[in-house]
């Protein structure tokens, strides 16, 4: 039975230089209304039993307690549940988080990004490293035992040792989890109109694959398991909800811009406020655009989405067992009886390898 809802919070004080998410400035007010109107898209849909809640942006930390704490109390939340909030380090206090855990969440994800002013400034964060830094601080005494930080690298000018001087930071700290994000240049963005413009350039392919070859071992060093393409834990630890994702089960998607799995359709809700309340006023589901997914989809998926789990793979049935072998032979995958996983080749190269399946 489906067990996880993504809730999508597109507001953010001010747009990054490489940021594509979808998310605006917004007034209290605005996030008010934001806030009503999620709640009438979530009483759309049955109550499950919920056993992960994930708030995703933009930045959910904009919102206050009281109003994740409404958001929650409408939902059908399993004791036992993980219930995730992204943090962006401007927009938190001791009180705000004490009170965040107070109405239930049990996880914060914060955006980090790196522990060089220099960069912080470069990506247009709002906050310094010593700011970032004292967001985990305060998480942890406001009690958070489950803390997990996004980081990015190849970034515009970022050498071998400002990446190893930001995980010499960042193993510091003891996160229970963490994210590490190859820089994508989307268009549109501050960053890809410098890179036409040539004031940037793209990261040397060698130079970015021994940053992340770097980023593996050091992360082995300091005892986390590299679980997933870019996200990496101590035992135990796995963020559970995006875990559902790569599991290919399904889940709810809420709030504009949200992609849902749902009966077996893939779907992403409308991008444009206005309409998102003009169907919520009619209490219409806010769906921009669906994809039904047969049993063929729905077995590709499995196997795509499975291999990014590196410690666990798959176990491929039929003409996929072929195409399995033959990935094992030019050396992407390990195979282990009737399973397969990615090879340290395979996960330097993981794109390639998941497009041989399509
Ligand atoms: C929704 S944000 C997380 C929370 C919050 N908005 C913040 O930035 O503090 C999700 C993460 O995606 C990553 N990200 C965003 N844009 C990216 C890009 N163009 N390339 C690589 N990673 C990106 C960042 O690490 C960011 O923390
Ligand atoms: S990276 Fe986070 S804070 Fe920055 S614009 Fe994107 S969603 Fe907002």
């Amino acid at each position: 039975m489906l067990s996880a809802m993504y809730i999508h919070i597109p507001f953010c004080l001010n747009k990054c230089n490489y940021c594509d998410f979808l998310s605006f400035k917004s007034t209290d007010e605005e996030r008010k209304k934001y806030v009503d109107a999620i709640i009438c898209e979530i009483n759309m849909y049955p109550k499950f039993p919920l056993e992960t809640v994930y708030f995703g942006g933009g930045t959910p930390s904009l919102l206050t307690p009281e109003q994740i704490s409404r958001i929650l109390n409408n939902l059908n939340i399993k004791s036992s549940a993980e219930i995730t909030l992204e943090v962006n380090p401007k927009t938190v206090t001791l009180e705000k988080l004490k009170l965040f855990k107070k109405a239930g969440i049990n996880r914060i994800s914060i955006g980090i990004q790196s522990f060089n002013d220099e960069t912080l400034k470069l990506l247009g964060r709002l906050h310094s490293s010593a700011e970032g830094e004292e967001a985990f601080h305060l998480a942890r005494k406001a009690g958070f035992e489950n803390i997990s930080l996004d980081l990015m690298f190849s970034l515009p000018n970022q050498t071998l040792d400002d990446l190893k001087s930001d995980l010499t930071h960042l193993f510091s700290l003891k996160p229970e989890h963490f994210s590490i994000y190859s820089l994508i240049w989307e268009e549109g963005t501050d960053f890809f109109a410098k890179l036409e413009a040539g004031i940037y350039k793209e990261t040397d392919n060698d130079l970015e694959a021994s940053m992340y070859e770097l980023i593996i071992d050091e992360a082995k060093k300091n005892g986390y398991i590299h679980y997933e393409i870019s996200n990496f834990c101590l035992p135990e630890k796995r963020a559970i909800h995006n875990t559902k994702y790569w599991k290919n089960e399904e889940y709810l998607g809420i709030g504009i811009g949200a992609s849902g799995y749902y009966q077996n359709i893939r779907y992403k809700n409308i991008l444009k406020i206005p309409e998102y309340y003009a169907r919520i006023s009619n209490n219409i589901k806010p769906i921009l655009e669906e994809e039904f997914i047969d049993s063929n989809e729905k077995e590709l998926y499995e196997y795509i989405l499975g291999l990014r789990i590196i410690p666990d793979g798959i176990v491929p049935k039929g003409k996929y067992i072929d195409l399995c072998d033959s990935l094992v032979n030019s050396g992407f995958l390990i195979k282990d009886n009737s399973q397969y996983n990615l090879s340290r080749k395979g996960i330097l190269m993981a794109n390639d390898v998941f497009s041989k399946f399509i």
